[in-house]
């Protein structure tokens, strides 16, 4: 085999980021090596993935030379944003055009950039049906994303556009697991009536990005949407009665009651989850887990994944 294909991963300390690297590590043959990207090459998780095999960058998406550094003799780039951590659209608008312009800077031959839809296209701001947030977006944390396709495509880097899902990790880290109802029986909230969820494991977002590169010209220049699984609340509800060994019921609240819950960015996820339950069929049929599973052999049903996480799911 001749020279390995450096990818250059954005996150790859956090979910979708550290998943690819760790793909990439686990594939001996598959012809690529990891370039992880980190803010402190010094912290624990970054010289855990130095352990595996990872080459260490220092790179901050808000710096443009940093990233014009990190991605220097690399192949390719996995792009990603970091909304939670800042609750910024315009902030991510800015980073995925410096993110766009290191990638051709360093005339990079493949990027993935992990985006969502721009749900004004579904969802102009004219439409009452849930409030504009922020002046001027429904779903900003979706649609910031999606703006920035264009801002990929026009910079004229070969770029894959990845779709990706709701994390079924959502229920460990943010707080979306089932709570006890006032009769001390376990709840599964979700505002989506009975419409299906298209969700995934956040670590099979990186093994299917590695497949995304291993097919390379298939995908540049293509949207390529993934999930694990599409299921209503009701079916996610039996899955955690199944896995749990205790009964969980599926409770839906309508979104206007899930946008006053009133933790930081309940009004965006109220409309997230309203944009999703509204146009489910546009929604689920933008990612095929069928196409998941081509890119990723291993991919992970509710059921799997639960399997391996249900202790690490809060129950409070
Ligand atoms: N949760 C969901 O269901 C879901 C579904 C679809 C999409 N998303 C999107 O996923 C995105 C987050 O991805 P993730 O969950 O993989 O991230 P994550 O696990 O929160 O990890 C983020 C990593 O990125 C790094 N980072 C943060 N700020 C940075 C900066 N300024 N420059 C360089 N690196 C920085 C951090 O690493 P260091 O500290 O090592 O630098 C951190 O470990 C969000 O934008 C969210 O909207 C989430």
């Amino acid at each position: 085999m001749g020279e390995r294909k450096v990818i250059a991963v954005l996150g790859a300390t956090g979910a979708q980021g550290g998943g690819l690297v760790r793909a990439i590590l686990s594939d001996a043959s598959g012809g690529f090596s990891a370039r992880a990207l980190t803010r402190n090459v010094n912290s624990d998780k970054a010289k855990e993935l130095a352990n595996l095999g990872a080459e260490l960058i220092a790179a901050n998406v808000d710096d443009v030379e940093s990233l014009k550094r990190a991605f220097k003799g690399a192949y390719g780039a996995f792009c990603v944003t970091f909304f939670w951590d800042h609750f910024s659209p315009e902030k991510e608008l800015a980073q995925a055009r410096a993110m766009a312009t290191a990638a051709k800077a360093a005339d990079l031959k493949h990027v993935i950039w992990s985006t969502l839809e721009d749900t004004r296209k579904w969802v102009p701001l004219s439409d009452n049906r849930m409030p504009t947030l922020m002046g001027k977006y429904k779903v900003p944390h979706f649609d910031a994303k999606g703006e920035a396709d264009k801002v990929f495509i026009d910079s004229g880097v070969p770029t894959t556009l990845l779709l990706t899902s709701f994390f079924w990790d959502n229920l460990i880290h943010f707080g979306m697991g089932p709570r006890k109802g006032p009769d001390g029986k376990l709840l599964f909230t979700l505002p989506m009536a009975d419409k299906k969820l298209p969700g995934i494991a956040a670590e099979d977002i990186g093994k299917c990005a590695l497949g995304v590169f291993k097919r390379g010209q298939e995908y540049i220049g293509r949207t390529v949407g993934i999930a694990g699984e599409h299921l209503t609340g009701a079916q996610m509800a039996a899955a955690l009665t199944r896995a749990l060994g205790q009964e969980v019921r599926y409770n839906y609240v309508p979104p206007d009651a899930y946008r006053g819950l009133g933790f930081p960015g309940a009004e965006d996820l109220g409309n997230m989850f309203q944009f999703k339950r509204d146009f489910e069929a546009a929604f689920c049929g933008a990612r095929n887990p069928g196409v998941a599973r081509s890119l990723n052999a291993s991919l992970q049903s509710f059921d799997a994944w639960l399997a391996a996480n249900k202790d690490r799911i809060p129950l409070e």
